[in-house]
């Protein structure tokens, strides 16, 4: 139908008739002569309708914002003085001889232009239309140049895509599944892979040696600005490999792909232990762009009778710390009030703090609500500790090591932004030897990847010692967003059976479950690893995209529900029936169940 698209014409090809397809963007009559902005995927085109051509001029007078229209017309360059150089297509206009209407429009919902601000339910509900926006088209653009991208490196390595099936079994990564009931099978239910984790080590058993996929997972977990119900990661696994061939070969993917997409020259990716990451930032996945640390001031407190300080310190699973921001001292009492709620959100039952007026002076020197619980020589030894100067605040967390890490780790973050103290565009780092288990509230333990994650140590030491265990794994992160993980996997039975035996997991159960894994590694199963890349993180990441929703054609919102096709959505009758499945409670009406809740954490 068309010559051109609409973003596609410049001054080359003045004089040329062109035609060009599109949606009227806007549409101005300047008395005697229409001016329609026609836009497609590429971009706008300004096209100049004039009496002379008296049919084609009766429909324009027509149009209206949105309308699809087709234009035959001669490119020519535009009057002195009425060109646009902020639009590649601004030096020239269509002056339009046949203008056909293809197709009228309703009155959009909301204007899509790029700088109206619409409220997200309103754009998720009209999505086909939210997508129109150049913003938004030009991220699913960004997008599959991305993936694009990724395919072909990964070829290039030799690796292998093949597809993982959708209906399966479980696959423990740690959430709960999407359940799908099979009709043949009465009762029984498939599930949604949470990743193809065990499918792709299966394929290294069967001699694959390099995979990829850029696979869909589901998971049915609380979601936040960063995470979706159903969501894509670039899921790689190679044989015969250590931690360091796959930490070099995603690290050169990453690299390779923002110096081709963004000319950004990443750094090395240094390489910080996970009890190092956790004690100076309270985090597995620390923002390095942040110049704010943790210290431990436990020692230093463990003997006052201040029970807020003492009790944490003497406890060997609390923590005390300090986190020093220089210049901080210029906090009002009301950005630390709201720092106070803010950390509570993470379970601190306070925010207690020192500011530093003038060190000279000693403890008098000091402005807090609790030098006078310390004592001075203690506030002094901890000042010292931090080696904080005048102007400073120090912020203290003191609680279970879990409490004061989270509170302390993301109020690190907060006012890292909130000062505007960011040293560095992109930080990019690995947190390697992470434990292999955490414990849980009841006493019992967890994998902290999952649990076909290779120990660091024996089948003997691991059962003598599991909770002091490491693992093989590794974590890339970005900016304090954990980008992906992956680990060596375990390769024998008996390790395989071991870690099962730790988590709880009966030999009749893991017969039950996984027996098909079990098996498959008493045939040869070669020593292999992997790694998975969170793609809608890295495009959210790389287009500076507020929210992972931004980046997803159609995605759900933070209740898990799609706004445009109402899904999840009720059944037939007969459906269930055919499923054997009765409901226990008449499904609530379906407004409430799509009460929309878009709103960030
Ligand atoms: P993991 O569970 O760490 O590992 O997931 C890998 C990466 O996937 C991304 N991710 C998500 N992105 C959006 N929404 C979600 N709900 C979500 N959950 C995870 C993250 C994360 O780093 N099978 C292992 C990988 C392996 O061991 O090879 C796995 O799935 O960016
Ligand atoms: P209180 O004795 O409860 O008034 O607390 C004195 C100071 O310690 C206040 O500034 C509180 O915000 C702070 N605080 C209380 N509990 C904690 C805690 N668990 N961690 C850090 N500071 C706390």
């Amino acid at each position: 139908m068309r010559s051109h698209y609409c973003g596609g014409i410049n001054e080359s090809h003045i004089d040329q008739e062109v035609t060009l397809c599109g949606w009227v963007h806007r549409r101005r009559d300047h008395g005697g002569v229409i001016f329609l902005d026609l836009r497609d995927r590429d971009g706008i085109s300004q096209v100049v309708v004039d009496p002379d051509t008296p049919e084609s001029f009766a429909l324009a007078e027509k149009v209206r914002s949105e309308f699809v229209l087709k234009v035959t017309g001669r490119v020519r360059r535009r009057p002195a003085g009425t060109e646009n150089s902020n639009m590649p297509t601004g030096q020239v206009e269509l002056l339009g001889k046949e203008v056909t209407i293809l197709n009228a429009a309703a009155t959009p919902p909301f204007p899509l232009d790029e700088h109206v601000d619409v409220g997200e339910d309103v754009r998720l509900r009209y999505r086909f239309l939210d997508l129109r926006r150049p913003e938004m088209l030009n991220r699913l653009r960004f997008r599959s140049r991305v993936t694009s991208y990724i395919r072909n490196y990964l070829d290039s390595k030799g690796f292998m895509d093949v597809e993982t099936p959708i209906l399966t079994r479980a696959t423990p990564e740690g959430a709960r599944d999407y359940l799908v009931p099979s009709r043949t099978h009465e009762g029984s239910f498939f599930a949604l892979p949470q990743s193809p984790q065990l499918f792709k080590q299966l394929l290294m058993v069967s001699g694959v040696d390099r995979y990829y996929q850029i696979a869909k997972c589901f998971r049915d977990e609380d979601l936040r600005a960063d995470r979706q119900p159903e969501f894509t990661q670039v899921d790689v696994e190679a044989s015969f490999v250590n931690e360091e061939d796959l930490m070099n070969l995603n690290e050169g993917m990453i690299r390779a792909l923002f110096k081709d997409v963004m000319d950004v020259e990443l750094p090395a990716f240094p390489r910080m232990p996970y009890a190092e990451a956790m004690e100076r930032f309270g985090s597995d996945k620390p923002d390095l762009r942040i110049p704010l640390e943790l210290q431990d001031v436990g020692d230093l407190v463990a003997g006052v009778d201040f029970k807020v300080f003492a009790g944490p310190a003497n406890d060997p699973k609390g923590r005390v710390a300090a986190l020093r921001v220089p210049k901080g001292g210029e906090l009002s009492r009301k950005q630390i009030d709201e720092y106070t709620r803010y950390v509570g959100i993470y379970g601190a039952k306070g925010l207690a703090y020192i500011k530093v007026n003038n060190l000279a002076k000693g403890a008098e020197g000091l402005q807090s609500p609790i030098v006078k619980f310390l004592g001075d020589d203690v506030a002094m030894a901890v000042i010292e500790r931090t080696a904080a100067e005048d102007g400073d605040i120090v912020f203290f967390g003191a609680d279970k090591a879990t409490v004061v890490n989270e509170a302390l780790g993301a109020l690190r973050v907060r006012i890292g932004h909130d000062l505007n103290m960011l040293t560095s565009e992109w930080a990019p780092l690995w947190v390697v030897d992470f434990p292999m288990f955490e414990e849980l509230p009841d006493g019992g333990l967890t994998a902290i990847h999952h649990p076909f994650t290779a120990p660091s140590c024996s089948p003997e030491e691991l059962a003598s010692n599991p909770a002091t265990a490491l693992s093989r794994a590794y974590d890339m992160v970005l900016n304090g967003t954990e980008l992906g993980g992956g680990s060596i996997r375990i390769h024998s039975e008996q390790m395989q059976q071991e870690v099962f035996r730790i988590l709880g997991i009966d030999e009749e159960e893991s017969r039950a479950k996984f027996g098909f894994l079990l098996d498959a590694l008493k045939y040869g199963c070669p020593p292999h690893g992997g790694l998975a890349l969170g793609l809608d993180r890295l495009i959210m990441l790389l287009t500076g995209a507020g929210s992972i929703r931004d980046v997803i054609a159609f995605p759900k919102t933070q209740s898990a529900t799609c706004l445009m096709t109402q899904a999840p959505g009720e059944v037939e009758e007969k459906q269930l029936r055919e499923l054997n499945i009765r409901l226990r409670r008449k499904p609530a009406k379906e407004a409430d169940s799509l009460a929309t809740q878009t709103e960030e954490q």
